[in-house]
């Protein structure tokens, strides 16, 4: 089954062709990180507006490359949410006129569960059940995967994401937007225990809060102006991405015990994370988890990610009504009614 994927719901226009949940035939990304950079985060208003002016070429690369047409099409899928309202109407909208074109059904996905399926693309082997830890710019959440369409919540971010964390930090040590790469490739030239930032204390078990963290950078960084002092923003960035990386790998490991998971997922914009990726690898390789992550290209937002859930979305015998809007807030583990 041939499935025409689309994403819009934040700074990244995305078309690909995947074919029966795991094989990518295409996928193409248009970032506007360029342009959301001068102002320091993404601009909703820009961000639609460059949607609408991109995806009819996206889609049609993302055809071109695979070297198939729309006709060869089997159905259509969309991120209906959650995101930027506007963004995402702009690829719903698309979606479905193509749908509707073609005459053939369109599947609803949910941006996160997409973020997920990125490694039953990576890993052919990998099947529910397992634990999920999702960090993106906008999410930070462990998630039980109990099935191909099923997701209960066991902890989320009670304020900052890890990714909105990064990138926080990254803007008081002078980079641009979106900083946390720019920590990750500082942090190896910086001594990881130069600076102890505060463990936060949260009374909910496998929640996480990032706040504390990234008010601790900015507070480190004020003083030191005030005083005139130099700071080895090095040091600073290497004791970050200790710390957050720490929390998310202790958290998730303890996570999985918890609830008898003995594989562990990560995925989003972080899980692009070296210290992450490698305290992962050591952490689940002593307490004899299985542990998959995407590879680097599929953490960021893309379209075959959406595909790739979206055959399984199919499968349950879940497609869109003609009326389908798009949500901004969505809980993963929401039903919603088309999915009853
Ligand atoms: O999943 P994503 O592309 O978009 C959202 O759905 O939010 O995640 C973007 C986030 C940004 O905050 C970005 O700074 C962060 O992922 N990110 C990283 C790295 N690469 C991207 N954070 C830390 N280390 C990285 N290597
Ligand atoms: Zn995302």
């Amino acid at each position: 089954m041939y499935i025409l994927a689309i994403e819009t719901s934040c700074d990244e226009t995305a078309c690909a062709v995947v074919q029966n949940g795991r094989t990518v035939h295409s996928n193409v990304v248009a970032s506007q990180i360029e342009e959301h950079g001068l102002y320091g985060g993404v601009v909703p208003e820009i961000a639609s507006r460059r949607h609408v002016e991109q995806i009819h070429a996206v889609c049609a690369q993302a055809l071109a490359e695979a070297g198939l047409t729309l006709e060869d099409m089997d159905a259509v899928a969309v991120t209906f949410g959650p995101g930027l309202i506007g963004a995402l109407l702009v690829g719903l909208n698309f979606a479905k006129g193509l749908a509707l074109r073609l005459g053939k059904p369109l599947i609803p996905v949910h941006h996160i569960k997409g973020h997920i399926a990125a490694n039953y693309i990576a890993h052919p082997a990998l099947t529910p059940p397992f634990m999920s830890l999702v960090v993106s710019g906008g999410h930070s959440h462990l998630i039980k995967v109990t099935s191909y369409t099923d997701f209960e919540i066991i902890g989320q971010t009670v304020d900052d994401a890890a990714g909105e964390a990064f990138d926080k930090a990254a803007r008081q040590l002078g980079f641009p937007y979106p900083g946390g790469v720019h920590i990750d490739k500082l942090a190896p030239k910086g001594d990881k225990g130069a600076y102890t930032f505060p463990t936060p204390k949260l009374d909910k078990p496998f929640h996480f809060s990032f706040s504390g963290l990234k008010t601790a950078v900015l507070n480190l960084v004020n003083n030191a102006k005030q005083k005139g002092e130099s700071l080895a923003i090095e040091d600073i960035a290497a004791s970050f991405q200790e710390k957050v990386t720490q929390i998310l790998s202790t958290t998730a490991v303890a996570a999985c015990k918890a609830h008898g998971c003995d594989t562990l997922v990560i995925c989003g914009g972080v899980s692009a994370n070296s210290g992450l990726r490698e305290k992962l690898t050591s952490l689940c390789e002593k307490e004899k988890l299985a542990l998959y992550m995407p590879p680097l290209s599929l953490c960021g937002d893309n379209a075959a990610m959406i595909g790739a859930q979206a055959y399984y979305e199919y499968e349950k015998g879940i497609t869109a009504p003609h009326d389908l809007n798009a949500v901004a807030s969505l809980p993963v583990s929401k039903k919603m009614p088309f999915e009853q």
